[in-house]
């Protein structure tokens, strides 16, 4: 059977390279790929936002299933054009998509299904937001309403730095008209993050191994915020108490509430939830797989994705509840290796060495995210450019082995976090899955 993973990053590599592993997969194609995905599956120069395109595409090469990796597609419906010329497809609709692709949607959904998340309030002009944000006595965050590339939210810790929020967000418009035309002001809480994805069809929620990102570009969690410098899987955060708490209290009550408004949620539901002092917390709603945290879990993940994601497409996950997932029980860390100056400007096009050397450590996959392959190298090609992730019989040795492999590999400027899963270290008790 032929796949289609929609994407270019170290999450697309991840999925191509785990659904190759399917006894029932024949090719992974992926659209449009990296330097990565070309060797553990075939590129296709498609974009991800060349709907018609891709449908073409997966109409002549009979694909059985896609997997769209990026919210951007999700968000302008590119499940509702699959669907509606009979093809099967991993992700919502757009409809449901709204749940990432609108802050303000998701905020009122939550307040409406009685989720636990940061009181909050929505503007459409910035003289009220001003006047909110001049009148609150805690630090806020405030949010652009609209998809941002990851750079819509600011975590503010004076009320200048929420002013110019709003100011960068609704008056010069940074992020995009669209964007801006709202945002969401909510009450800062503290605490450690946490991402919960579960496999999601109609009421069937079907929770993924929890992991831990690192959003800051350096060390000690400094710096601007990022897609994510790291991950690690299993989170010692993650008791299991605490994740049925979350799958209660905010997954299902979600899941239910898109589905009594008649946009059922098909697809990966992940849970940006933040653990306070008062229990967990929902920050925010994605409707697709973490980046980068999609590596170390799928590298831990034993059971066949193809069969798991064709099931939630075809909306029969019901089938596979009383099977529990199989998980590798060593734990995986993945170290993001970037281009100097991410996330604001990099140059693109350095080689990349020792790419090989870093391949043949045992325990060790080095999944692309901005490469590309030409005159014969591999060269950098985006910001993000390697997920160097590795399992070890502990948190500390699985670290180990990453670092050593990320050791092996150069390109000039590279930047990278030295302290990924450290925090975890300084926890004493692993619990699983
Ligand atoms: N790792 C953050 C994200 O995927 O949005």
């Amino acid at each position: 059977m032929n796949v289609l993973v929609i994407g270019k990053g170290g999450r697309e590599h991840a999925l191509v390279w785990k659904l190759k592993q399917s006894p029932r997969v024949t090719q992974v194609f992926c659209a449009p790929g990296n330097a990565g995905t070309a060797l553990d599956g075939v590129n296709v120069p498609i974009e991800a936002n060349d709907v018609d395109g891709l449908i073409r595409f997966a109409k002549k090469e009979r694909i059985v299933l896609t997997v769209v990796g990026p919210e951007d597609p999700l968000s302008h419906g590119i499940v509702d054009h699959f669907r509606k010329a009979a093809l099967t497809i991993f992700g919502p609709t757009k409809a449901a998509a709204q749940l990432e692709a609108s802050k303000a949607f998701a905020k009122k959904l939550m307040r409406d299904a009685d989720v636990p998340t940061a009181e909050f309030r929505v503007f459409d002009h910035p003289e009220p937001a001003r006047t909110f944000i001049e009148t609150r006595e805690y630090p806020v965050v405030v949010k652009a309403d609209g998809l941002a590339a990851g750079k819509g939210v600011m975590v503010c810790a004076t009320k200048q730095e929420a002013l110019a929020a709003v100011e960068r967000i609704m008056v010069r418009e940074e992020f995009g008209r669209a964007a801006g035309r709202q945002v969401v002001i909510e009450k800062r809480l503290d605490g450690e993050e946490l991402s919960v994805l579960a496999l999601v069809s109609g009421r069937t929620i079907i929770p993924l191994a929890p992991a831990q990102d690192h959003k800051r570009a350096l060390d000690n969690d400094e710096g601007p915020n990022t897609g994510g410098m790291g991950a690690y899987s299993p989170a010692p955060l993650a008791t299991p108490a605490l994740l049925d708490e979350i799958e209660s209290h905010a997954l299902v009550p979600t899941v239910h509430a898109l589905k009594r408004r008649r946009t059922p949620f098909r697809g990966v539901l992940y849970a940006g939830v933040i653990v306070t002092n008062q229990g967990p917390r929902i920050l925010e709603y994605n409707c697709r797989f973490g980046d980068p945290e999609t590596q170390p879990v799928l590298m831990r993940l034993k059971t066949d994705l193809f069969e798991l994601l064709l099931a939630t497409a075809e909306d029969r996950l019901s089938e596979l509840v009383d099977k529990p997932l199989e998980w590798d029980p060593r734990p995986a860390v993945c170290v993001v290796m970037a281009s100097q100056g991410y996330p604001g400007s990099y140059p693109k096009g350095k080689l990349i060495t020792g790419l090989e050397e870093a391949a043949l450590l045992p325990n060790v996959k080095v999944f692309h995210a901005g490469t590309k392959f030409e005159g014969g190298h591999t060269m950098t090609d985006g910001g993000r450019v390697l997920g160097v992730t590795a399992l070890g019989e502990t948190l500390a040795e699985a670290k180990r082995h990453a670092y050593d492999a990320v050791a092996k590999i150069h390109f000039a400027g590279a930047c990278y976090r030295r302290d990924i899963a450290d925090k975890a270290l300084k926890k004493s008790v692993v619990s699983g899955p």
